[in-house]
């Protein structure tokens, strides 16, 4: 293996200090028994926030960015893993507290490892990345706690993210109706194309201090939290279930207990992060299977190098991507 090579270095102590391309050898890396040459990354909501200083992701410092990579086995101290073998590794603390996936090279922990799926390769798999697998997480949690097609639509928020974009099409693939909010009127045709049976705008929204409006969707998957969590909480239909992911849009949430305990609507949390590792390698092969999403080409907007990741990062926080960028680390 080369003895140095290319990463996206953060610096973020107690503030940001700066983000960008260092050359790194391998004894620089964060501890772990298994070394990895990476071969794609991509660019998530936290990613961007991360390499921009817009949110304090990072724990420890200086971490390389990326909470997502796939590539191959280079050398391992692990029976579990051999060299030659591919596999993938998201969330698990990439980027939070050991180095991520922004780099040529990455050294993990074995248990952290998941083997790449039949059905997948390093590509497809960080088209997926950690978003697809959240939404599919979600969907997960949906599933355990009985959502069915018949309840009605399942409104899903922040549609055209990367996010959003998996849990429009698995859901659709899954036979669910989807009604895909957004706030990009001209991509009205990406969610129609990805399985969406209605598109709205976000000013279908309500905030307003009613404690409960008409019931409109059978449950929802939520990637803004703050106002539209809490219209969510009043709009879903009885025994409907809310998937809260992300808070793009804002952090607290002002509900009341009146629709839990009139309507019974749950409301049920995902962390991709800390995802059981044995959860975890059960959604990853769903997703290479019965699972497999459709209509990856169309999610995937951009292949970007790691010199394109503040441009990626700015597009992304700028509310200019529609579904996935994959990042490539090796010459193409
Ligand atoms: N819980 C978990 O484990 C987990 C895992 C992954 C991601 N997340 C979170 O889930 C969310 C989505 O992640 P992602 O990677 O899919 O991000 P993304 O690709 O940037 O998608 C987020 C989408 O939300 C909408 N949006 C963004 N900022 C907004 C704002 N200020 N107001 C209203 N709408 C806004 C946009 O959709 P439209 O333009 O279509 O409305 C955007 O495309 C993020 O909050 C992220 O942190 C959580």
């Amino acid at each position: 293996m080369q003895e140095s090579f290319k990463a996206f270095r953060v610096h973020a102590g107690k503030e940001f200090e700066r983000a960008g391309l260092e050359s790194l050898t391998l004894n620089d890396l964060s501890p772990g028994g298994v070394v990895i040459k990476v071969e794609y990354s991509s660019v998530n909501y936290k990613d961007a926030l991360a390499g921009t200083g817009q949110g304090k992701i990072l724990r420890k410092s200086p971490l390389n960015g990326g909470i997502d990579l796939a590539g191959v086995v280079v050398s391992s101290e692990s029976d579990q893993f051999k060299a030659g073998q591919s596999v993938l590794v998201n969330g698990s603390g990439l980027s939070e507290v050991h180095d991520g996936g922004y780099s040529q090279y990455a050294r993990v922990p074995a248990d952290w490892i998941v083997p790449m799926p039949i059905g997948l390769n390093a590509k497809t798999s960080m088209i997926i990345g950690t978003a697809g697998f959240t939404a599919a997480l979600a969907i997960q949690r949906l599933q355990d706690n009985h959502q069915t097609p018949d309840q009605g639509p399942i409104l899903v928020t922040g549609a055209t993210g990367g996010v959003g974009s998996f849990a429009v099409q698995l859901l659709a693939q899954l036979g669910y109706e989807v009604i895909a909010m957004t706030r990009k009127q001209q991509q009205h045709d990406y969610l129609y194309s990805l399985g969406a049976s209605t598109v709205v705008n976000s000013d279908v929204m309500k905030v307003d201090d009613a404690s409960m409006h008409k019931g409109l969707w059978g449950g929802a998957i939520d990637n803004l939290g703050g106002d539209t969590l809490a219209w969510l909480t009043k709009s879903v239909k009885p025994w409907g279930n809310i998937v809260s992911i992300g808070m793009a849009s804002g952090v607290n949430v002002n509900t009341s207990a009146m629709p839990f305990i009139l309507r019974g609507i749950s409301l049920l949390g995902v962390t991709s992060a800390a995802c059981p590792q044995t959860l975890r390698k059960q959604v990853w092969q769903k997703l290479g299977n019965e699972l497999l999403p459709g209509k990856l080409d169309q999610v995937c907007n951009a292949e970007v190098s790691l010199e394109q990741l503040p441009e990626a990062f700015s597009n992304l926080l700028d509310g200019k991507i529609c579904g996935r960028q994959l990042v490539w680390l090796q010459i193409k």
